[in-house]
């Protein structure tokens, strides 16, 4: 048997959201998560924003990023087959505040918890469940220059909550394709951890959820669903490990290598519906085409749009930042 496929941690997630104003006010006022990139989506032929929100430097396992889909129309279903829950860690010493702040936003919050962790649960303007997790020893530096000081701040990402009709599917894939360990139960939900490592494992975890009796959620881009979740690889090599290891398992669907600007991707289907995506960082990341200080301040015309920099430009809906 060949070594396990070299998942590292997180790398991002993505969602489909809702209006871009509604989106980036949520992440950069409420969250007080940085803008570290605003751009468009490469794939299709209508234009859709991309935004992308973290650390100062954009690192990897602090970024969430979003493609608000108001402006085309585009509706999702929720349910199960999909990535339902995005969870980021908080120190448990934040909790209190965070409470206290996302009310005073607005947003309706709840005491959830699991595996032992305490989180406070709402959601996203566009209807998306987040959770803010209370996590010590996550040494991740958070954005410095928000509306909420450092030592409260979102750290980054601390898990994904997948929905399945069933877990044993999932089970295989994770062990085998993704070089996860499965290290607990509680309830309907297992929890996959991957990468080196132990304590919390924070910005290192996949759960899973029973939830059979919810209906098929959609998988294409429309408002309120988690688009995918990225994951790190160190380089092209281990990369290809992980394509070569998941289409040895039967997996051919696993997408050629794509330039996503930033990172260089490749996609699978996963057997829970789930889309995950292997990526490795390009060296500079985010900085390939602003300058560190600059990050995020500027909108990035993506190379697929290039040809077309004024239609894109007139047609994205005015955002105000
Ligand atoms: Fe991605």
């Amino acid at each position: 048997m060949a070594t396990p496929a070299p998942i590292r941690r997180h790398h991002h997630i993505t969602l489909c959201s809702g209006g871009a104003q509604e989106d980036y006010d949520f992440h950069t006022k409420v969250l007080s998560l940085k803008s570290v990139k605003k751009t468009a989506l490469y794939d299709g032929d209508v234009p859709i924003y991309h935004f992308y929100y973290g650390n100062d430097l954009g690192e990897e396992s602090t970024l969430v990023t979003t493609f608000p889909m108001r402006q085309s129309g585009r509706k999702a279903r929720r349910g199960t087959g999909q990535i339902r829950t995005l969870c980021l860690s908080i120190p448990v010493s934040g909790l209190a505040f965070w409470a206290k702040r996302l009310g005073a936003h607005g947003f309706e919050v709840r005491e959830a918890s699991r595996f032992g962790e305490r989180a406070l649960a709402f959601q996203h303007p566009c209807g998306l469940d987040y959770e803010l997790v209370g996590i010590d020893d996550d040494d991740r530096k958070p954005y410095s220059n928000g509306e909420v000081p450092p030592e409260l701040a979102i750290r980054g990402t601390h898990a994904i909550v997948v929905s399945v009709r069933e877990h044993e599917t999932s089970n295989e894939f994770m062990t085998l394709g993704w070089s996860a360990r499965r290290i607990a139960e509680d309830g309907r939900h297992v929890r996959y951890v991957f990468g080196d490592g132990s304590g919390p494992h924070t910005g290192h975890i996949v759960d899973f959820a029973l939830e059979p009796e919810l209906p098929q959620a959609s998988w294409t881009y429309g408002e309120g669903i988690v688009h995918h979740c990225a994951f790190q690889v160190d380089d092209y090599s281990a990369q290809d490990q992980v394509k070569f290891r998941l289409e040895g398992m039967g997996f051919t669907d696993v997408s050629e290598r794509k330039d996503r600007g930033y990172f260089d991707s490749i996609y699978v289907r996963t057997p829970a519906g789930a889309l995950f995506e292997a990526t490795v960082s390009k060296p500079g990341g985010m900085a390939v085409d602003e300058k560190i200080d600059q990050l995020g301040t500027s909108f990035q015309i993506p190379p697929p749009f290039r040809h077309r920099t004024k239609e894109l430009l007139e047609y994205l809906e005015p955002l105000r930042y």
